[in-house]
């Protein structure tokens, strides 16, 4: 692939950005569920992702002790498992127990075989390793109220009832003490096992949790919002769905994948508008459920699929799909820089909507759609969409800051005018850090961004890191798996609460300040 060339039309003639950090325009303390994952039981994410039990890494649970070390550098939090589409045929039960005696099922959403190796207890004992929360999904595709009641038994419960017991005598005396529980997945998609309309899931989901807050009041559910802005539902279905279960639940999900269409990288490079209008409407429209009942409580938002998907090329290539096999390879993408800058932008989008995206999870993390890929009996390595993740994740601290900017703009088909230049910082007082987060979204121009601030108090730009290739469609592949990195962002200049940087085109970069 090569960049596409911008009419000369589109071209703005002004290379230059001013972004001002107001101290006081917080958006939110930073939650560290906003740097989520996800795991799925999908092609190999579990099987030859992060469980291989021959890998010369692999621990006595057969874990790859290199994709743990992957992961804690990528620097994720809250897990969200095991599905996905999955969830919606799964039964948790077959993946507990002596493993020798565990049945291989057929997963219908993926057409994979499922050998149950790994099930809620070794994941959770994976969780532990990687120092994640495990977010735990119930299927209410194929299954409901008393197949979640049990498997929150059998996590959460102390101990002295059959369920708790079995989880003691398969090896955790200790219950999990799960606190977000996804109220099954996707349900407005026809795709979806058991999919039904918005009345019906509503329904169901209130059923099932005000059950589940029975036994435990404090837990925190999430219920199924829309598979993406584009859905014939989106926003109705939200309404109807809240509108049945409003009060028994904490979050409503959103999920949303980009990727480069007709080869229009213009357009790609500002699909977080399309974000930032997805926020917006959930917002909106839970917000008018709030008010119409009334209620006290403000919903919150579980971003918690996001990422880019090929999703074209897997639909197109799902006829030729070899069926029932176990661990096949699906979804394994291999991200460009161009990626990872959109990828970059979504998560300062995030940020920036953290006051009420209150968690997000990227999906997903090994393998399938992943930032981290890795061979059978070989290396694991990093994706582009690593990067701006690892750095985000580490430099985010305090609390998240929305600046100003003033930039121009450039046309696009498909968002219409988009500004050049997006950014978010952080700032945490008990440190004295702060951390700025920009998108150069021009194809073919540099921008000198001038940026005050003073109200950080900073004195040292301790950081200055940048994703940009010369090549903007470079990737890194198991041949070459360093082509694309972090390269240091130079230039950059602080005087009297002014930082001056230089932005390449169709870049993300990080500014860490002390
Ligand atoms: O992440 C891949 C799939 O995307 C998930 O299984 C599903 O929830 C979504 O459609």
């Amino acid at each position: 692939m090569t960049i596409t060339s911008i009419p000369a039309e589109d071209l703005v003639t002004t290379a230059t950005a001013t972004v001002v950090v107001d101290r006081s325009a917080v958006v939110a303390p930073v939650n560290r569920r906003i740097f989520g994952s996800f795991v799925e039981h999908l092609g190999r994410c579990v099987y030859d992702g992060i469980y291989e039990p021959e890998h010369p890494t692999a621990n006595e649970d057969g874990f790859r002790l290199d994709v743990v070390e992957l992961v804690k550098e990528l620097g994720s939090t809250t897990i969200r498992y095991p599905g996905g589409n999955f969830v919606s045929g799964y039964r948790w039960e077959d993946g507990v127990g002596p493993r020798e005696q565990r049945p291989v099922r057929r997963d219908l959403a993926w057409h994979s075989l499922e050998s149950n190796q790994v099930g809620v207890d070794e994941f959770a004992r994976w969780c532990a390793l990687t120092n994640s929360e495990l977010m735990m999904a119930v299927n209410l595709g194929t299954r409901g109220i008393e197949a979640a009641l049990d498997l929150l038994e059998y996590t959460n419960h102390p101990s002295g009832t059959t369920l708790s017991e079995q989880r003691i005598a398969n090896g955790a005396r200790e219950p999990y003490n799960i606190r977000m529980w996804c109220l099954g997945n996707e349900m407005d998609g026809p795709w979806q096992i058991g999919h039904m309309s918005a009345e019906n899931y509503g329904r169901i989901a209130a059923r099932t949790a005000s059950a589940m807050k029975t036994a435990d009041k404090d837990l925190e559910l999430v219920v199924c919002g829309s598979s993406s802005s584009a859905m014939p539902t989106f926003g109705e279905w939200e309404r109807v769905v809240l509108e049945q279960c409003y009060e028994d639940v904490d979050y409503i999900s959103c999920h949303a994948y980009y990727q480069e269409r007709n080869g229009d990288l213009g357009s790609y490079l500002a699909s977080s508008l399309d974000m930032q209008f997805f926020i917006e409407t959930v917002v909106a429209t839970a917000d008018h459920v709030k008010h119409k009942l009334r209620s006290k409580k403000t919903m919150q938002l579980s971003f918690d699929e996001w990422n880019i998907w090929y999703l074209d090329e897997f639909q197109a290539s799902q006829v030729s799909q070899v069926e029932w096999e176990h661990a096949p390879r699906l979804l394994e993408d291999v991200y460009s820089v161009a990626d990872a800058v959109v990828f970059g932008n979504l998560l300062i989008t995030l940020l920036k909507n953290h006051d009420r995206v209150a968690a997000a999870s990227l999906a997903q993390l090994v393998n399938v759609i992943a930032p981290i890929m890795t061979e059978p009996g070989g290396p694991a390595w990093r994706q582009a969409t690593f990067f701006p993740f690892s750095v985000t994740s580490r430099l985010a601290r305090g609390e998240v800051l929305r600046p100003r900017i003033d930039v121009g703009t450039y046309n696009t088909a498909v968002h219409g005018e988009a500004p050049l230049v997006d950014a978010v910082a952080t700032a945490d007082t008990a440190s004295g850090k702060s951390a700025l987060f920009l998108v150069n979204r021009s194809l073919s121009e540099w921008l000198e961004v001038t940026i005050n601030v003073a109200e950080l108090e900073a004195t040292v730009v301790e950081e200055a890191l940048t994703l940009h290739d010369e090549d903007a469609y470079a990737r890194n592949t198991l041949q070459d798996q360093d082509r694309v990195g972090l390269k240091p962002l130079e230039g950059v200049v602080l005087e009297g609460g002014i930082l001056t940087v230089s932005l390449p085109p169709v870049s993300w970069s990080a500014l860490a300040l002390g």
